[in-house]
């Protein structure tokens, strides 16, 4: 079988974690990479002796591609997306699909337009752990939902934060805390708990020196009735973690860094399995992340294409989290409550 091609653009934090993650999926074959510094390409095509470019459109051109992998900053991924599409190409896209809705419409829609696959990147979704939670809650095994919330106490120096230029921006990360990293966990309490109706929210700007917040607290009340809170920041030092609780009426089950900490079902004590986090991942580096779950995310896309169905994370799953983060901030800066679907 001929392998599916794959470009990267993007070199910096990230990129290199796709490129390894594709040279892992027999199916796939890393062929270039891309960046607008030429020294990021370089180096990432050195190491793993593919080609270069520092003129994404230059690589799009390329027949052997027939998938992009977006891993530029946040703002840039519909543009970068929908270019690719124009191109034929399918796409992966890193989290967050795009920091506006408008723009992840944009890119949904040229994407079907040019009958290419959309596949979006949270890989937390692909841990085993986070598959049970999902699962205990969807079979009823926790019996009525009452109450789920994200709790997430991580840690940016503002070293950081000033490491580019497009990190702490609205234009380019969207937000600050929510956006960019708390994104992930409340992808995954949207996954696990359905939609949201209405959000109330507070943000704040704390410690460091960003046009966007550092710190957030949110209620919601969920479709199903569940009331639910997302607390979020990246100024509690050192990095503490991120964690997920969900309770019903017949068991509560908490889940930490990839972790189910405690699961405790009425008539099951026995059954429960919990693990301590070997390491909170992500809470003080952002690169502490393991890598093998990003290989599994692109995999099922890689997988989508092979078998021309729709991967596991679709364009407008991957929208699903960028909804209810601007919802929030909405209401924050409204200081009323905000109800779901958006509108623009
Ligand atoms: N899934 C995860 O755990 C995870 C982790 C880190 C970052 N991300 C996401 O990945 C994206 C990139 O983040 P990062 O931390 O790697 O950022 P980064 O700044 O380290 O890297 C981005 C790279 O994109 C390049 N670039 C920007 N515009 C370009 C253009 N027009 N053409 C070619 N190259 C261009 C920059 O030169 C830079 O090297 C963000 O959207 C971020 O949210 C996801």
């Amino acid at each position: 079988m001929e392998k599916i091609g794959v470009g990267i653009v993007g070199c910096g934090a990230i990129g290199p974690t796709h490129a390894r993650a594709v040279m892992e999926i027999e199916e796939a074959k890393l062929v270039a990479v891309c960046d607008a510094r030429e020294e990021r390409a370089r180096r990432l095509a050195e190491q793993l002796g593919v080609e270069w470019y520092t003129d994404y459109e230059k690589m799009l051109e390329r027949e052997d591609i027939q998938v992009v992998s977006i891993c530029t900053p946040s703002g840039t991924h519909a543009d970068m997306g929908i270019l690719a599409a124009k191109a034929g190409k399918h796409i992966i896209c890193e989290k967050p699909l795009d920091v506006t809705l408008e723009k992840c419409d944009a890119l949904i829609r040229v994407a079907k337009e040019n009958k290419v696959k959309l596949g979006g990147i949270f890989q937390h979704r692909f841990a085993e752990e986070s598959r049970l939670v999902k699962r205990l809650v969807e079979e009823g095994n926790l019996g009525k939902i009452v109450l789920a919330n994200v709790d997430m106490k991580w840690y940016r120096s503002q070293a950081y934060y000033d490491s580019d230029a497009w990190r702490g921006t609205w234009a380019l990360d969207g937000g600050g805390c929510l956006m960019n990293q708390g994104v992930h966990f409340v992808d995954l309490l949207l996954w696990i708990m359905g939609p949201v109706e209405w959000v109330r929210a507070e943000t704040t700007t704390l410690t460091h020196n960003i046009e966007v917040e550092d710190t957030a607290v949110a209620i919601l009340k969920f479709k199903n009735g569940a009331l639910g809170a997302i607390e979020a920041t990246t100024s509690a030092y050192p990095g503490v973690y991120a964690r997920i609780s969900v309770g019903g009426y017949k068991g509560s089950v908490v889940w930490e860094d990839d972790k189910i900490t405690f699961l405790k079902i009425e008539g099951k004590e026995e059954e429960a399995k919990v693990e301590k986090p070997a390491i909170a991942w992500g809470a003080s580096d952002p690169m502490a992340i393991p890598a093998g779950l990003h290989t599994r995310n692109i995999y099922d896309i890689i997988r989508a294409i092979i078998e021309d169905r729709e991967p596991l994370i679709t364009g407008e799953e991957a929208r699903k989290a960028v909804e209810l983060i601007l919802a929030i901030y909405k209401s924050a800066q409204r200081d009323e409550k905000v109800f779901l679907p958006l509108t623009y």
